[in-house]
C-alpha cells in the first residue's frame, strides 16, 4: 500500500497573482510532495512554469469546473476584492467576489472533503480595544470588512472543512502587481516624495512568509477553525514606518506624522486594531520573524 507521504497533496491556489498568491506559491513550488493549480481572474498568470486556469470567483459554474477538474486536497483562498475605499462604493461587486465567491468554493469543498483555508482580515474588528483574540466579537465599520465577516459565516455554515485565518497588513519578497507597503516606503522616499504616515492606526504587520509558513503548518497537523496569524511586534503605522526608515537608511525628514482622520478616506479603519497569535503559537508552533530580520531578508531577496 502507498504510504501517505508518496501521495502528493493536491492544493489549488485561489489569487495566485495577488500578493499572498504570490509569495505562497513561490515558496510552495520549491516542496516536494505538492502538486500546485493556480488561479486568478486575470488571463494569464504570472508564474509560467506552474498550471494555471483564469477563473472569475464571482462566476459559480467557472468556480465549480476547477474545483472538480483538479480534485484538490486543500484550497488556499487568497483572492479578494482588497480595495478597502473601493469596496464603499463598487459595494456590489464587493459581495460577489468576497462572499458570493466564497460560499462557491465551499459548496464544492463540501461536495469534494476539500480543507478550505481562507484569509481574512483584522477590519471584521472596529477597532477599538485591540490587538483582538479570536474569541473577540466582530463589528467592522467599513463595508470591506463587512464582506470579510460575511465570508467567514458563510463558510462557518457550509458544511466545508476549513480554515479561517485572520491577518493584517501584509508586507514581503514580492516582485509582481501592487508594491506593498515597506516597497512603497523605500521608493517613495528614494524618489525624493514626502509621504504623510498615520500615528494612530496600530497593528502587528505581518511578513508574507510568516503566513505562508503558518498555511504550511495549518495543512501539515489539520488545524481547522479560527487562528490569528501576525507579526510579533505591535506598532503604529509610523513606528513602523521609521523602522524602515532606519533599516534601509533614508531621510526621516520625508516622512510626515498624521492623523487618519486627515486622510478622509471613503472607508472608515479600525485604529487600534493587531490581532494576538498566542493560540497560532501555542497550537502549531508558529513563531514570526521580527521586523528587521523580515527587513533584511527583503533587502536581499528584493536587491532593496
Ligand atoms: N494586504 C493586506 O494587508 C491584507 C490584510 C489582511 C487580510 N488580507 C486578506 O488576505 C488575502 C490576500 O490579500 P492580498 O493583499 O494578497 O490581495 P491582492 O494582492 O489584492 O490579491 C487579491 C487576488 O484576488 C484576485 N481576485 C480579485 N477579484 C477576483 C475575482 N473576481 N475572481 C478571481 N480572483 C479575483 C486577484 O486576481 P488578479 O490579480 O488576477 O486580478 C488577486 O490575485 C485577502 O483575502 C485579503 O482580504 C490582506
Amino acid at each position: 500500500m502507498l504510504s501517505q507521504d508518496l501521495i502528493k497533496k493536491r492544493i489549488l491556489v485561489f489569487g495566485s497573482n495577488g500578493m499572498l498568491g504570490q509569495r505562497v506559491i513561490e515558496i510552495y513550488k520549491k516542496q516536494p510532495g505538492i502538486e500546485l493549480m493556480t488561479t486568478s481572474s486575470e488571463e494569464n498568470s504570472i508564474f509560467p512554469d506552474i498550471p494555471y486556469v483564469p477563473c472569475d470567483v464571482t462566476h459559480r459554474d467557472s468556480v465549480k469546473k476547477i474545483i472538480y477538474d483538479f480534485v484538490p486536497d486543500v484550497i488556499i483562498n487568497a483572492s479578494a476584492y482588497t480595495n478597502v475605499d473601493k469596496c464603499e462604493t463598487e459595494r456590489e461587486l464587493s459581495w460577489k467576489v468576497n462572499v458570493k465567491g466564497v460560499e462557491y468554493i465551499c459548496e464544492a469543498c463540501r461536495v469534494l472533503d476539500t480543507h478550505l483555508i481562507h484569509i481574512s482580515t483584522d477590519y471584521v474588528f472596529d477597532g477599538t480595544k485591540g490587538p483582538y483574540s479570536e474569541i473577540d466579537t466582530p463589528s467592522p465599520v467599513s463595508y470591506y470588512g463587512r464582506t470579510k465577516l460575511a465570508s467567514e459565516n458563510a463558510i462557518k455554515v457550509s458544511g466545508a472543512a476549513h480554515t479561517i485565518i485572520r491577518t493584517n497588513v501584509l508586507y514581503g519578497v514580492i516582485s509582481s502587481g501592487r508594491l506593498d507597503f515597506v516597497r512603497w516606503v523605500v521608493n517613495s522616499i528614494r524618489k525624493g516624495e514626502k509621504i504623510r504616515i498615520v500615528t494612530d492606526q496600530i497593528n502587528n504587520p505581518t511578513f508574507l512568509d510568516d503566513l505562508a509558513g503558518a498555511i504550511a503548518e495549518i495543512i501539515r497537523f489539520k488545524k481547522y477553525g479560527l487562528y490569528n496569524v501576525g507579526g510579533r511586534e505591535l506598532l503604529s503605522r509610523y513606528d513602523f514606518t521609521m523602522k524602515i526608515v532606519d533599516f534601509f537608511n533614508l531621510d526621516p525628514s520625508f516622512v510626515t506624522a498624521i492623523v487618519t482622520a486627515e486622510l478622509n478616506q471613503p472607508a472608515k479603519r479600525p485604529l487600534k486594531s493587531g490581532l494576538i497569535i498566542l493560540k497560532a503559537e501555542s497550537e502549531f508552533n508558529y513563531k514570526p520573524v521580527s521586523i528587521d530580520e523580515s527587513l533584511a531578508i527583503m533587502k536581499k531577496e528584493l536587491n532593496l
